[in-house]
Order: structure tokens, then C-alpha cells, then sequence
């Protein structure tokens, strides 16, 4: 059996008097990839939160590799992309390179330092994202697509067993989102990362993806997506509230 890589076991988050998350359990095991999705508000990226041991729960268990997530140390073997990295104007002063280094930096003392091979580790970063040849550009000068796949090289220059991203595809055109799906494809089967991810575009992602797990305060689906494919329109349109639109992947519109 693969190993289990995050485990949640009736884990309930409060904010001050609001629930964010009430008894949820979930396992995600080496080489899966999850969509985790849901309504805004609903606790998705409290549920990440919880897992990158940013904040603990007022009840419940969170263990990271089998350890208490609280007491995580291998901060390497995870890799995360929070919902709100692509905001860099155009005048921010970090080249690419720059940004896939920050990944690295481990505080030691008073120094930041680097590992003596990390141009080496950066050009194998951005490879990984099919954007080596922008190593020297400057950050803010990337489109929001290209931006967030720097943000995916950065967090995966550590070589991390788990790759955590909070919806990366805001602000990415349909077009660049199905490229950049696939590249999150790719990373998990071919290189065996697995990888949980917050998206509201359910229905591009629900054939990449191994596991589907719906949150709204508690999980109220979670398995293999041929499972969450088998589910009844009803279930799908009960749980956005409106019929799920399928989105088509050809050229909507005249233009082209
Ligand atoms: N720092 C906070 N303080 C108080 N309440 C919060 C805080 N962060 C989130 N909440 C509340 O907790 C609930 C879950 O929020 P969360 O950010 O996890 O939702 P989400 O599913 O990620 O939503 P979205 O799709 O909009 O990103 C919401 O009701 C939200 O208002
Ligand atoms: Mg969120």
C-alpha cells in the first residue's frame, strides 16, 4: 500500500464563532493527485492551512508523513503555491531566476545561504514547468500564466514528495489553463509527485486528476474521480447551487 503522505482525522477549525471545518477526515496517499473543490467560504484553503501546519485545529488530528503536522520538520517534501502568489506588478525588482532560488533559502544564523549547486537546481526547476529560457526575464514582465508556473518551479526546486497549490490558475486564460493543467499532470505521473489542489474548474481537471474531494464546512465527497464522474447531475448541481457548465476546450465565440 502506498504511503499515506497527509491524514486528517476529525478535524474540525473554528475562526473565533465561525466553522470553518467541522469533522473532516481525508488520506491522501503517495503519487495522487487530488481536486479539492467547493463553494467560496466553504474551507478549502483552511483545509491546506491545516495540512501545511500554519494553524492547528481546535479538534481533531493532522499528521503530515506520519508525523503530527505540528511537529512537521521536513519542510522539503512539501512544495505549496498559495491563492494569492501571482500578485507582482511589473516593476518588481526579482528576476526568475531569483524567485526559483528564493525556494531554496534556508535561514541559518544571521546569512542566507544557498547550496553551491543551485543554478543547476533552478534550470532543473524551471525545465520541469517549460520555462528554462526565462531565467533571466524579470518576474513582473511574465504574463499571469507564466508567472504562476515560475511560482510551481519555486516550489518544486526542493525535489518535494507533495506539491500543494491553492487555486493557481486564477487569472490564466482557458487556453493556458488546459497547457497548464496538463504540465500538473505530467509532474504526478512522471514524476511521482503527488499533488493536492483547490480549483473551481472541476470539470477541466476531473479526467487529470486521481481523486475528487468536495468541501463545504464538511467533506461531503471524497474518492476516485471515475467515482465522482459516476455521481448523478442532481448531486453536482446540488452541491454548486446551478447547473455545472462543462467548459469546451475549442474556441468559444467568433474570434479565430
Ligand atoms: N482569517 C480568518 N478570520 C476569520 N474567518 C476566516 C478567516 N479565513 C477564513 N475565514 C472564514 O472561514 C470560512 C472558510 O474560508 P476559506 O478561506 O477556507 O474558504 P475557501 O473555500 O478557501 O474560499 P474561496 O473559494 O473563496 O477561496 C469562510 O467563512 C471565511 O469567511
Ligand atoms: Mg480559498
Amino acid at each position: 500500500m502506498p504511503e499515506i503522505l497527509i491524514e486528517l482525522e476529525n478535524v474540525s477549525y473554528r475562526y473565533g464563532e465561525t466553522t470553518a471545518l467541522e469533522r473532516v477526515s481525508l488520506q491522501v496517499r503517495e503519487g495522487e493527485f487530488w481536486a479539492v473543490i467547493g463553494p467560496n467560504g466553504s474551507g478549502k484553503s483552511t483545509l491546506l492551512k491545516l495540512v501545511l501546519g500554519l494553524i492547528e485545529p481546535q479538534a481533531g488530528q493532522v499528521r503530515l508523513f506520519s508525523e503530527p503536522a505540528a511537529s512537521f520538520r521536513s519542510k522539503e517534501k512539501i512544495g505549496y503555491v498559495s491563492q494569492k502568489s501571482n500578485a507582482f506588478n511589473s516593476a518588481f525588482p526579482a528576476t526568475v531566476r531569483e524567485v526559483v532560488r528564493s525556494g531554496l533559502v534556508k535561514k541559518t544564523g544571521l546569512f542566507r545561504r544557498f547550496p553551491s549547486d543551485w543554478e543547476a537546481k533552478v534550470t532543473k526547476a524551471l525545465a520541469a514547468v517549460g520555462m528554462e529560457s526565462y531565467a533571466g526575464r524579470s518576474i513582473g514582465q511574465l504574463s499571469g500564466g507564466q508567472q504562476q508556473r515560475v511560482f510551481i518551479a519555486r516550489a518544486l526546486i526542493s525535489n518535494p514528495e507533495l506539491l500543494i497549490l491553492d487555486e493557481p490558475t486564477v487569472g490564466i486564460d482557458r487556453q493556458h489553463m488546459e497547457s497548464f493543467y496538463d504540465m500538473l499532470g505530467r509532474l504526478n505521473r512522471e514524476k511521482g509527485i503527488a499533488i493536492l489542489l483547490v480549483t473551481h474548474d472541476v470539470d477541466t481537471v476531473s479526467e487529470l486528476v486521481t481523486h475528487v474531494a468536495c468541501v463545504n464546512r464538511s467533506i461531503h465527497f471524497h474518492g476516485p474521480h471515475e467515482e465522482y464522474n459516476r455521481q448523478e447531475e442532481r448531486f453536482r448541481n446540488e452541491w454548486y447551487g446551478h447547473p455545472v457548465r462543462r467548459v469546451h476546450h475549442d474556441k468559444e465565440g467568433g474570434e479565430g
